[in-house]
């Protein structure tokens, strides 16, 4: 079990939603299930719409939930990794701060999620 919140102007107040570990849900997958309003079009990390800030709040046991090559090229393209980021996620395991909502996996991690409410396009 992980305890997702997830932050935005958009909300009248932050949301916890219980997300089961190994369902291998996305975090959009998630947010659609529980009526969050996280932007989104393709869902197939192509369009960049669902660009998300993820913070992992157990931060000592960090889940290296690697990146896709699809979130890798809208993240780079959209200029939100940068060399350092692709260090942490390449060489230490730690994953980057900016993820797409519909490639990031769930795990059994508590994690805050935090959106714009408005599509991010690539
Ligand atoms: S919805 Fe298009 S990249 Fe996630």
């Amino acid at each position: 079990m992980a305890n997702i919140y997830f932050s935005s102007p958009v909300l009248e107040k932050n949301r916890k939603v219980v997300a089961v570990a190994g369902s291998r849900d996305t975090i959009l997958k998630v947010a659609k299930r529980e009526g969050i309003p996280v932007p989104h079009d393709c869902e197939d990390g192509e369009c960049g719409n669902c660009v998300v800030r993820v913070t992992h709040l157990d931060g000592y046991r960090i889940k290296g939930v690697m990146l896709t090559p699809k979130e890798h090229a809208v993240l780079e393209k959209l200029g939100l990794l940068d060399e350092r980021d692709e260090e942490q996620a390449y060489v230490n395991d730690i994953p980057p701060v900016h993820r797409l909502a519909c490639q990031c996996v769930v795990t059994d991690e508590d994690l805050l999620v935090q959106f714009s409410g408005k599509p991010r396009n690539a």
